[in-house]
């Protein structure tokens, strides 16, 4: 028998029907996305716009990073830079084909699991093909832009370790480096990355090359299967080493020096 929609079930004049037979907890993936989600999404928002306590020492906030030399007002208003910095992440991660199945499915409800209904009966589906969903295929271009902060963001993490130019090691200094890792693991593990490696090839055992390609996209491939974790983790890394930085720049905490 055909699964009645809740619409339908409006129509025939009937009770609605449940959104799904389901009896687990798939309700909990997207509640959770939702809570985490929009409390970085608040978080930087926040910070964004703060526009102070950004640097301390060595230290200096992925928001706000690479420091912009340059007045940035507009008509008299003061823009925070980080408003500037923080689009080219955002965009980033906005587009990347993980974040979209979780925020498609947690705030859209669109579906919000598998065998779960749609809130809304759509008339006509486009997918991702028109306006505004079609710049999702934005993706592969903000990856390269991506890549250009990995190494901004890695010239921050040796700067972590010097101190009024003498080497040392704080909490902070370790704290840089664990992230900058995970931006990479989330970067390189890209969908995008994956097939700028190893697709448009019809051969890979024609060439050297090609052998070549195709060991470094097995490797990637390995990396890509956890695309979704390094996502996590790098979120909660990048917020995590903006707050150290903004304690330790507004006295709150005394960085913890180890050398
Ligand atoms: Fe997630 Fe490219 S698919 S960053």
């Amino acid at each position: 028998m055909a699964l009645r929609t809740t619409a339908q079930g409006k129509e025939a004049g009937r009770a609605p029907l449940p959104l799904t037979s389901r009896r687990d907890t798939w309700w909990i993936r997207p509640l959770l996305t939702v809570i985490v989600l929009g409390s970085f999404v608040l978080y930087a928002t926040w910070r964004g716009l703060e526009n102070q306590f950004f640097e301390a020492g060595p230290y200096l906030s992925p928001f706000y990073s690479p420091l912009l030399p340059i007045d940035l007002s507009i008509g008299g208003w003061k823009v925070s830079p980080a408003i500037y910095i923080i689009a080219f992440p955002l965009l980033f991660r906005l587009t990347c084909y993980y974040y979209r199945l979780a925020y498609y499915r947690s705030f859209f409800w669109d579906p919000p699991a598998c065998a779960v209904q749609e809130l809304a009966q759509r008339k006509r589906y486009t997918g991702e093909r028109e306006f505004p969903f079609i710049l999702q295929n934005l993706h592969r271009f903000a990856f390269y832009l991506a890549v250009v902060f990995i190494f901004i963001l890695g010239y921050d993490a040796i700067r972590a370790f010097f101190f009024d130019g003498r080497f040392g090691i704080g909490l902070g200094s370790l704290i840089f480096i664990v992230n900058v890792v995970l931006l990479i693991l989330y970067t390189f593990s890209c969908h995008s990355f994956r097939h700028l490696i190893g697709g448009r090839i019809n051969c890979y055992s024609c060439s050297n090359a090609s052998k070549t390609r195709y060991g470094i996209w097995k490797r990637i491939s390995l990396l890509n299967a956890r695309h979704g974790l390094f996502a996590w983790c790098s979120l909660f890394s990048v917020a995590l080493t903006d707050l150290y930085v903004r304690l330790v720049a507004s006295g709150a905490v005394r960085d913890v020096r180890f050398f």
